[in-house]
């Protein structure tokens, strides 16, 4: 069954979960440096729950599931989650988004469970750098699970880098050239305001830089959920790619619908209320009720989300994973 359309006309088919609002880093635009107030643990839906979800979603036609965070590698078990999903009739695609610091330690397992592919947020290159965007984080771990969800097959691997002025706007290049040298496919994603006062870079800055390096000629076909644009340089096994949530909102194009590790359903990422799921999952509800929650949070999706450099959204991205 093909994907159901919201109130725009949009074919939604493709459902994130964020499986805990913890992590083990504490990045400079997610976090305040003493973390952030979590859900408690009784508050987190379990494993079951969320695969009743999942089977809900995939009765209305949903058939692609992110799982995110926080860091889901963090969730004890996660392994046998993404197995259990990939043993869903109808689902095919999963896919997860990490900060790759537990990584080398799960990819061949998750790539044996299931994962087809994975996305991972590095910022930097330069060790001492990542340490201040992280607060916490050793950059080698990351460096090691990159190598890791590789050599485990998980196809394709993408870097998430997220530039910001002054901070590390000086490796936009460097970055770029990992495309050519190593064939990585790198994704620069547009800052959103949710905390700090730190500045974005445009994505036509970005692109404008880099074709100091040659040509981007776009690309189609890696396998995605329509956020970003693809490019490539001349030469290169890696695609270039631009996530642009600010100056050219995706929303048209929005296939997704949100699930927080709480339990919340949101039709949008700026959202400031959802529909629960959790209440009714405890009191021990059918995937039919839960089919006609997610049907009430497409119908809730709005045409596009209202968020300008300027206007800091009220949900933090560490319990909605990006
Ligand atoms: N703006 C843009 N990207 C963000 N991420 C986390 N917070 C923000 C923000 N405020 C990124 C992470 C990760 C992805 C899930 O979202 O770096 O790559
Ligand atoms: Fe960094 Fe992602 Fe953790 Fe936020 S959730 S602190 S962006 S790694």
């Amino acid at each position: 069954m093909p994907g159901i359309c919201d109130g725009f006309q949009r074919g939604i088919d493709y459902l994130r979960i964020s499986v805990t609002d913890r992590c083990n880093l504490r990045c400079i635009y997610c976090m305040p440096s003493h973390g952030v107030p979590l859900v408690s643990h009784q508050d987190i839906l379990s494993y079951e729950e969320i695969l009743l979800v999942v089977r809900a979603a995939v009765e209305i036609g949903m058939n692609k599931i992110r799982i995110t965070g926080g860091e889901p590698l963090v969730r004890a078990g996660i392994v046998d989650l993404v197995r259990m999903i990939a043993l869903v009739d109808g689902i095919q695609d999963i896919s997860m988004t990490t900060n790759g610091i537990l990584l080398d330690k799960y990819a061949g397992r998750l790539a044996e469970a299931g994962l087809h592919r994975i996305n991972v947020s590095m910022d930097t290159m330069k060790p001492d750098r990542f340490r201040r965007i992280t607060r916490t984080g050793d950059l080698s771990d990351v460096l090691r699970g990159l190598q890791s969800a590789r050599e485990a097959g998980l196809d394709p691997v993408k870097i998430n880098v997220v530039p910001m002025q002054g901070i590390n706007d000086d490796e936009i290049k460097d970055f770029a050239r990992m495309t050519l040298e190593k064939g990585w496919h790198v994704r620069f994603i547009e800052l959103m305001p949710f905390d700090a006062a730190i500045g974005l870079i445009p994505a036509d800055r970005l692109h404008h830089e880099i074709e100091r390096l040659g040509t981007l000629e776009p690309h189609y076909g890696l396998a995605g959920n329509g956020a970003a644009k693809y490019y490539r340089l001349p030469g290169a096994g890696g695609t270039v790619g631009f996530i642009e949530a600010i100056s050219e909102p995706f929303c048209n194009r929005c296939n997704r619908l949100r699930l927080s590790a709480d339990g919340t359903l949101l039709p949008c990422l700026f959202s400031t209320d959802g529909i629960d799921v959790r209440a009714p999952l405890h009191g021990g509800a059918t995937v039919h009720a839960i089919k006609q929650l997610l049907l009430d949070a497409i119908a809730a999706k709005p045409e596009m989300h209202r968020l300008s450099n300027n206007c800091a959204a009220h949900t933090r991205m560490s319990g909605i994973g990006g």
